[in-house]
């Protein structure tokens, strides 16, 4: 169908001021007076709408009273112009509805609430708040390829089915092509006689896989689905998420932690620079200030604290914590919103966790009680990434894992990796969904996914 982009009209507009245009579209707003009525389209490629003005002397009643229901989809063609009001619009000569839109189109108010968009997702992209967010989230892929691209990271294609839990905490999805009905005396048994033979599930993190590639690539990053089972039925988790996992040879933790910043520096500013209307709607509709909170990211240091003392800032604050805080705890939500909110108000590493509450493939530290991890947490959401230098040492890796009682015979390749020509490494794995949230402000990670998947609903 032959029509110009309203993308085109908007960035280049001294190439069709004062000619014939055609465009399509969707009527977002319609507006009806006796000599003027006025039409608002967006065809999904520019966040602006274009709008449509029909003098209605010359044209037919029927045909504009059609124009006038929101979600309509039309073709048009007329004069653009410049107009002081709205800077152009388009002075419309012929029209041809698409698509009727009958009364019953669920976004014919201008405002609706998250909780009611949520339940029409297969409608709320037509709506500015969702279309702005995936103009973000689309903007943001381009930016992490870019960012990897531009420093010499291969990217790589783990698999989605895998048979070892990476994160160790058995949040697997199981693939099975069973009949739920079999019986069987053992679980070997059961799983033998299943597609792969042998158990298998949804990955909850590409890293394993990422590691052996970056054994021969150097430097690697994959950008993909991952799937955790949890019951976290919370504004932050989600059981279907994107992770961008980078590993890199021949680096350590503080190496890492560089990148790191570095990188999530350069997604934030690429966002700023390519995306100022719709992070404008964001400051003004979601939350105030963010551009100049993003603005200020780039700009300065993130913070760095030992775990340690961060368990000492948080007993020694004479705040009433829900979950105590001890050495040795997992910090929660409310911890992490206390430090980054209230004490370092700005994005902070905490770095050197107690082994017994990480993962089995970090490098253990010398003082025996606490591992080369850090979490990146920032304000308003806590955790965005998770990070660590790995144990390059076949014996202690081997003991981590004996303790945790996982089977090592699933994890003969791995352990391959540590056993011929181990290298110290590093890498991290940021969480998508909760980057966007942080750069958008929007506060709810269902509204960061096309379709979100969350415990008890598909
Ligand atoms: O901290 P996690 O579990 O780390 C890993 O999976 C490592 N293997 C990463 C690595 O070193 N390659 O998860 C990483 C990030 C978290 O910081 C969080 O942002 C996000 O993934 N995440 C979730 N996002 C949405 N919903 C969930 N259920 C999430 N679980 C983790
Ligand atoms: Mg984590």
């Amino acid at each position: 169908m032959k029509h110009t982009d309203i993308r085109e009209l908007f960035t280049s507009p001294e190439k069709f001021v004062d000619t014939k245009v055609t465009v399509c579209g969707w009527v977002r707003t319609a507006r009806d007076s006796k000599t003027v009525a006025f039409a608002e389209i967006n065809d999904g490629t520019s966040f602006r709408n274009i709008q449509l003005v029909f003098d209605k002397t010359g044209m037919g009643e029927d045909e504009i009273r059609d124009v006038m229901n929101v979600g309509v989809s039309v073709k048009a063609e007329g004069m653009f112009v410049s107009s002081e009001r709205n800077g152009f619009e388009i002075e419309v000569t012929s029209i041809k509805v698409l698509g009727t839109c009958p009364a019953d189109y669920p976004l014919q108010k201008k405002r609706h609430t998250q909780e009611f968009l949520r339940t029409i997702p297969h409608l709320r992209v037509r709506t500015r708040y969702f279309e702005a967010l995936f103009i973000v989230r689309d903007r943001l892929a381009f930016a992490i390829h870019s960012y990897f691209h531009s420093h010499g990271y291969r990217y790589v294609h783990a698999p989605i089915i895998t048979g070892s839990d990476c994160e160790g905490a058995g949040e697997m999805f199981r693939v099975t092509t069973q009949p739920w009905n079999a019986e069987y005396k053992t679980e070997e048994e059961y799983y033998g006689d299943d597609f792969f033979g042998k158990k298998a599930g949804l990955t909850v993190s590409a890293q394993l896989e990422g590691e052996m590639a970056a054994m021969g690539l150097g430097r690697i990053y994959t950008f993909g689905p991952t799937f955790r089972a949890e019951h976290s039925n919370t504004t932050r988790h989600a059981a279907e998420f994107w992770q961008i996992e980078p590993e890199v040879c021949f680096a350590d933790i503080n190496d890492i932690i560089e990148v790191a910043e570095d990188f999530i520096k350069y997604i934030i500013k690429d966002v700023l620079d390519n995306c100022s209307e719709e992070l404008r709607f964001f400051d003004q509709w979601v939350e105030k200030g963010l551009i100049e909170k993003l603005t200020n990211v780039i700009r300065s240091d993130f913070a760095k604290v030992d775990y340690s003392d961060a368990v000492k800032i948080l007993s020694e604050c004479g705040r009433e914590f829900k979950f105590p805080v001890e050495w040795g705890c997992d910090l929660q939500t409310e911890h992490e919103k206390y430090l980054t909110d209230e004490y370092f108000k700005k994005p902070v590493f905490v770095v050197n966790y107690p082994a017994d509450i990480k993962s089995f493939y970090m490098k253990q530290n010398p003082d025996g009680k606490t591992v080369a991890a850090t979490d990146l947490l920032v304000p308003g959401i806590g955790e965005i990434i998770g990070c660590s230098e790995r144990e390059a040492d076949l014996e202690k890796l081997t003991a981590a894992m004996i303790k945790r009682n996982m089977p090592l015979d699933s994890y003969r390749d791995y352990l391959d990796t540590r056993k011929y020509g181990s290298v110290p490494h590093s890498g991290f794995g940021l969480g998508f969904e909760r980057a966007i949230m942080y750069i958008t402000g929007v506060q709810n990670i269902r509204d960061t996914l096309l379709f979100p998947r969350t415990v008890g609903s598909l």
